[in-house]
């Protein structure tokens, strides 16, 4: 078939089919690893050439900036305050603001090293940033929606946090988990000043000579238990009785996924017909020896291709292994408002580590949790630019994924490497931005009145689609907690998917969806969500603003 009949087949494909993410299945063959074709899908676009510093942590804030640090001992940056801030010796920055419909980037002052630190949203949209290197390691940052600047606060943290995760619980508090040489876990606010809880699985999974086990992945469970997955194991943790409470089976293969044999985990799209379930997936790495041979030796292992998936809500939970067109380690792994898994970024070979990786593998692959297995994944348009240690990806409210940061080197190197550091800052459009959808796509989202929406409450969705509703597009509503990414995890990331109970045609081309919120804080912790309205897989913006909150709160 010619390229041109096979796009026009698709799109026939796309208006007959009810939902988006069934258009590839029958076009594609399972693990098509072609690289060069230009009929791959995505599109990529240059939003910065320079943001100056590396985008080696990101989260999209309510009101669509992005904030970004690196670290403040990497020297001079290439972003110098025009006012620079007395305390400042150098006048320039390490931390910014990156305004995602401008464009344009405004310098922050921060002091303490958050290199390798963790974050979670909080309920009020402040960013809770924690841990750090040296000046930093016990340091907790806000960064305050209102006054769009930073507070530090040093020596708050019960020990050094390098490498920690970080998971926003039901009530609104964040657990704080794990780091270098810490085997143990606090929260914030604490109850007690100080006060920490031992977790001897981070002992047990920690490899002699290489860790494997920093930045755990973790991921809250609808029935509010937290899954903690390190090296090559997992367990579910009881946030209340402070405890393990279950032992998981280990992930097969022997591969560590963790830093810095740096896979990625994420949490697949919870939906309302299974409220109880949850599904985790899980994958790249590299394989167990990589990190002291690309250390000692200069040799660099390929990376590892699986994935492993697994219902850690089942009763007797097991992994289904799957395998990737490309191997992938340092891969980010970035949910999308259609439910797919865009994974993005990292090395065919080596490890996480200064200098110890190589191979850039550019080409983004989708994955669809939904279509049988086999039919998965399909390899996407590739991108120019290196993205390996240090760099990061996050969905955005505009349904891009932003992508930036790349530096495997102890400070800023411009000339004379392979990979010289990379202060750029990209978006990678998924095939669903195609202007080709346009007439379908949902506009003018609004949400509400109430401003706040109650768990298991209705909100109302008022949308546009220009070309009208068309027969047997489903509309769907779903809700995607913001990331805090780096390192190839992505923290705190889930999507929601709510009930379409109505729909309502209110003129020619407006209509309005009664949605059911979330039913609890386990599902949907309180906070700030992108919601985005879909027809026919074709997601529209999102809008900002709404917080899950205790329907008993909503009546006072
Ligand atoms: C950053 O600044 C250095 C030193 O002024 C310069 O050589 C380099 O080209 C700049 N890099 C970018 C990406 O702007
Ligand atoms: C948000 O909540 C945190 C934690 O309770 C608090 O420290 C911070 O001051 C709050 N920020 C704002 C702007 O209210
Ligand atoms: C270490 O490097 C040497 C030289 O490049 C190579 O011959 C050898 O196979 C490497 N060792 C391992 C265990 O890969
Ligand atoms: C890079 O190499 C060239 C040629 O050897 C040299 O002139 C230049 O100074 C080097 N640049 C840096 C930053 O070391």
């Amino acid at each position: 078939m010619a390229l041109s009949s096979v796009l026009l087949f698709s799109l026939l494909l796309y208006i007959l089919q009810p939902t988006y993410g069934n258009i590839f299945s029958s076009l594609f063959s399972p693990q098509t690893a072609t690289t060069s074709s230009r009929s791959l899908a995505g599109e990529w676009r240059l939003l910065s050439s320079s943001i100056g510093i590396v985008a080696m942590h990101m989260q999209l804030l309510p009101g669509n900036r992005l904030l970004t640090f690196d670290r403040t001992d990497f020297g001079l940056s290439n972003l110098t305050f025009t006012d620079c801030p007395y305390y400042f010796l150098d006048c320039t920055a390490h931390s910014l603001l990156f305004d995602i419909s401008r464009n344009t980037v405004t310098p922050l002052p921060l002091q303490s090293d958050p290199w390798c630190s963790s974050a979670a949203l909080l309920p009020n949209g402040s960013l809770l940033q924690t841990g750090g290197f040296n000046t930093g390691d016990r340091s907790v940052r806000l960064f305050s929606l209102s006054s769009l600047s930073w507070t530090e606060q040093p020596y708050s943290l019960a020990v050094r946090r390098w490498y920690a995760s970080n998971q926003l619980m039901p009530d609104g508090t964040v657990i704080i988990v794990g780091g270098r040489r810490q085997f143990n876990f606090e929260f914030f606010p604490p109850e007690q000043q100080y006060q920490l809880f031992d977790l001897p699985f981070l002992q047990e999974t920690n490899d002699p000579d290489a860790e494997n086990n920093l930045y755990p992945f973790l991921h809250l469970l609808p029935d509010g238990s937290l899954f903690i997955f390190a090296n090559t194991r997992s367990m579910l943790f009881d946030p209340l009785g402070r405890i393990a409470s279950r032992s998981l089976p280990p992930i097969p293969g022997d591969v560590p996924r963790n830093y810095p044999s740096t896979g990625s985990s994420v949490l697949l799209p919870l939906r309302p017909e299974a409220p109880s379930r949850a599904e985790v997936l899980i994958c790249g790495g590299a394989p167990r020896g990589a990190f002291q041979l690309a250390l000692r030796n200069s040799t660099y292992l390929p990376a590892i291709s699986t994935c492993g998936r697994i219902v850690p809500t089942d009763s007797d939970p097991q992994w289904s292994m799957e395998e990737m067109p490309l191997g992938r380690v340092m891969g980010d792994m970035v949910i999308l408002p259609t439910g797919e898994i865009l994974i993005i970024n990292g090395a065919a070979a080596g490890t996480a580590g200064w200098e110890l990786a190589q191979d850039p593998v550019l080409n983004p692959v989708l994955y669809k949790p939904d279509h049988p297995a086999g039919y998965r994944f399909e390899l996407m348009n590739p991108s120019t630019i290196p993205r390996m240690y240090h760099s990061s990806a996050i969905l955005d409210s505009f349904g891009r994924v932003l992508v930036g940061g790349s530096n495997p080197h102890v400070g800023y190197v411009f000339e004379n490497v392979t990979y010289p550091t990379d202060l750029s800052l990209e978006a990678y459009l998924p095939p669903y931005l195609d202007a080709s959808y346009e007439i379908m796509r949902p506009r003018r989202v609004r949400v509400g009145p109430p401003a706040e929406v109650g768990y298991g409450d209705m909100a109302f969705v008022r949308f546009a689609v220009d070309g009208g509703l068309q027969e047997g597009m489903a509309v769907e509503v779903v809700a995607i907690a913001p990331a805090f990414a780096t390192h190839s995890v992505g923290m705190n990331q889930r999507m929601v998917v709510m009930t379409v109970m109505r729909l309502v045609q209110l003129s020619f081309r407006d209509y309005m969806a009664e949605v059911m919120a979330p039913p609890s804080p386990e599902v949907a912790p309180p906070g700030f969500y992108m919601w985005f309205v879909l027809h026919g897989g074709v997601p529209s913006q999102a809008v900002w603003h709404l917080k899950f909150i205790h329907r008993i709160i909503s009546q006072l």
